[in-house]
């Protein structure tokens, strides 16, 4: 057992949504969905088993997390202790290099590398799946930041989750995609992604539908990323992103993300395939758009979205790899 470990993770954004859960405990997805791990953006964590301290140590952008906010990270590592058997405290250093907690996918990154970390420190044996399940545990999306490229995540039967974890659809250097990350706040998102899909599982007329509609969206996206088909790819994000946000609107009470300027830009990006240039946006649990392209029009489709008013940063991406030891 090596007792300390570095690990970077990228986060990945869904082009088709998961939205709802099976199962609350265990992470489990109530569908499948399929995303683009992107490299553009990091999260680099350390973890380091120790006997000098009194309890865990968790430190997040250079900040000690307390008052509750610790919580989920605690639980993780008591999963990774139980499963080693080493009943040691951590200490844990994590570090973004974008925004955390603003709908940025932060807990996708940070999920999957601190997965990653314990698993060396510990001596944990595990293969990419193993690997995913374990990170599902800390978050859903964070499942498919195990893997580099076009990942989907499957669903699974079984009740202890073993059958639910994320496989490959093509590599990252398949097809040179371009995202950008159109941050329409500096604030934090008003409510996590956890009570927010329990509240439209629990009380939204739309939610069983947008689960029926799922399975279909994923395999016309799975095909369409293979055989690098924009079109289909971009009329299958956007109505996967559209029918999640509107399964949570019609929550009770109804969950909204949007403000003005993310209103603004889905037109926008509307307005700019009607002008020839080819684009799609999708939205996850905050207001921030995120536009796809392909590398040949993304400086002229950066420079439309950066002449909206209101728009100050556009954070540049593109396919990236999976979670990976850099210690
Ligand atoms: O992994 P969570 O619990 O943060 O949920 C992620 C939910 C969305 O980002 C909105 C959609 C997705 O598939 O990533």
């Amino acid at each position: 057992m090596r007792r300390r470990a570095t690990a970077v993770a990228h986060p990945n954004i869904a082009l088709v949504k998961y939205w709802g859960k099976r199962n609350a405990e265990y992470n489990l997805p109530a569908a499948g969905s399929l995303s683009l791990t992107l490299q553009g953006l990091s999260t680099q964590t350390t973890v380091e088993f120790v006997d000098h301290q009194p309890s865990d140590l968790i430190i997040l952008n250079d900040r000690v997390l307390r008052s509750g906010h610790e919580r989920r990270i605690v639980d993780f590592l008591d999963l990774m202790r139980s499963i080693s058997g080493i009943n040691l405290p951590a200490v844990v250093r994590s570090t973004n290099d974008f925004p955390t907690a603003a709908g940025l996918a932060s807990s996708s990154s940070g999920f999957a590398a601190l997965a990653a970390a314990c698993v060396v420190a510990l001596g944990i044996d595990v293969g990419p799946a193993e690997l995913s399940v374990l990170a599902r545990r800390g978050s859903g999306s964070a499942a498919r930041s195990i893997l580099g490229g076009f990942v989907e995540m499957q669903p699974g039967l079984a009740e202890d989750g073993s059958d639910a974890y994320a496989v490959p659809i093509e590599p990252d250097d398949h097809w040179d995609l371009r995202c950008l990350i159109v941050l329409t706040t500096r604030g934090e998102k008003n409510i996590g992604s956890t009570r927010a899909m329990e509240q439209t599982r629990a009380t939204s007329p739309y939610y069983q539908p947008w689960i029926d509609s799922v399975p279909e969206d994923i395999e016309v996206a799975r095909r369409a990323v293979t055989d690098r088909d924009f079109q289909t790819l971009a009329t299958v994000a956007e109505r996967s992103c559209l029918r999640m946000h509107a399964s949570a609107m019609a929550a009770d009470p109804g969950i909204i993300y949007w403000n003005g300027l993310t209103t603004t830009l889905i037109h926008r990006v509307r307005n700019l395939r009607a002008d020839g240039l080819a684009a799609f946006f999708t939205i996850d649990a905050g207001p921030h758009v995120k536009v796809f392209c392909e590398a040949h029009q993304v400086s002229a489709v950066e420079a439309m979205l950066r002449a909206v008013d209101g728009v100050n940063d556009i954070i540049r991406a593109k396919p990236g790899p999976g979670v990976h030891i850099v210690e």
